[in-house]
C-alpha cells in the first residue's frame, strides 16, 4: 500500500487504537488494558500502521525471554485486504528477531480463518489447541507459532511447547493474564 509508514505507538495514541480495537473484535480489550500495556508493561510492544497521518492499523506483542507473543493485529474494515496485516506482522517478527526471539507465538480463534491465512502465509503452523478459551462464545483457540531462527522456516520448526496462556482470550485484560518469569 502506497504511502504506509510503520511507527512505534505510545500512550498518545490510545484513541485511534481503541477506535480500530473496538471494530476487529468480538470482546474488545478495554482501555484500561491498553493504557496497561502501553504505560506499564515493559514486555509489551505495540506499532502502527499509519497512512495519511491517520492510524489504520496496529499490532503488538510481549517479548519474554526467547519468546514473543503476539497480542493484538487489527486493521480498520475499510483499510482491510490490501497488505497492512501482513506488514504489521512482519514488523513484529522482525523486531522480536531483533531483540532476541526466538519463537512467535500466538492465539487465533477457530473460526477466524481470515486471520488463520495470513498466519499460514508467513510461516506459522498449528501447535494446539485451547479448548474454550474464548469465555464469551466458549470458541477454541488455535495456538499457532514459527521458529523466528535465521535458516529455520517456520512451517514444522518447533513443537507443541510451552505457549504461555497470554492473549485475548478470558475476557480480554491482559494484567490479569500475563504470566512474567
Ligand atoms: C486479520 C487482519 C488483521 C488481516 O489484515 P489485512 O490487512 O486485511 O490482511 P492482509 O491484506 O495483509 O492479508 C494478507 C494475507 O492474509 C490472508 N487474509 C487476510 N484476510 C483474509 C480474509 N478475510 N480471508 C482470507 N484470507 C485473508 C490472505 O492470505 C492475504 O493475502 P492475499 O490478500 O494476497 O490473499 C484483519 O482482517 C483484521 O483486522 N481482522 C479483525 C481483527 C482480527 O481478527 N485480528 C486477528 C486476531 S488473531
Amino acid at each position: 500500500m502506497n504511502g504506509l509508514t510503520i511507527r512505534k505507538l505510545s500512550i498518545r495514541d490510545i484513541d485511534d487504537i481503541m477506535a480500530i480495537e473496538r471494530v476487529s473484535f468480538p470482546t474488545p480489550w478495554s482501555r484500561h488494558a491498553f493504557v496497561s500495556e502501553l504505560s506499564q508493561n515493559p514486555y509489551a510492544e505495540y506499532y502502527g500502521a499509519v497512512q495519511d497521518g491517520r492510524l489504520i492499523g496496529y499490532g503488538g506483542m510481549w517479548l519474554i525471554l526467547d519468546e514473543a507473543h503476539v497480542t493484538n493485529i487489527a486493521v480498520l474494515p475499510q483499510y482491510r485486504r490490501r497488505g497492512v496485516g501482513e506488514v504489521l506482522l512482519k514488523v513484529l517478527m522482525e523486531k522480536a528477531g531483533l531483540k532476541g526471539a526466538d519463537w512467535i507465538t500466538l492465539e487465533v480463534r477457530e473460526s477466524n480463518l481470515g486471520a488463520q491465512r495470513l498466519y499460514q502465509k508467513h510461516g506459522f503452523s498449528q501447535k494446539g489447541l485451547r479448548r474454550g478459551y474464548y469465555t464469551s462464545t466458549k470458541e477454541d483457540a488455535i495456538i499457532m507459532s514459527r521458529s523466528l531462527r535465521a535458516g529455520e522456516s517456520g512451517e514444522g520448526a518447533g513443537e507443541a511447547r510451552r505457549v504461555r496462556g497470554t492473549g485475548r482470550g478470558s475476557g480480554g485484560d491482559p494484567v490479569r493474564q500475563r504470566v512474567v518469569p
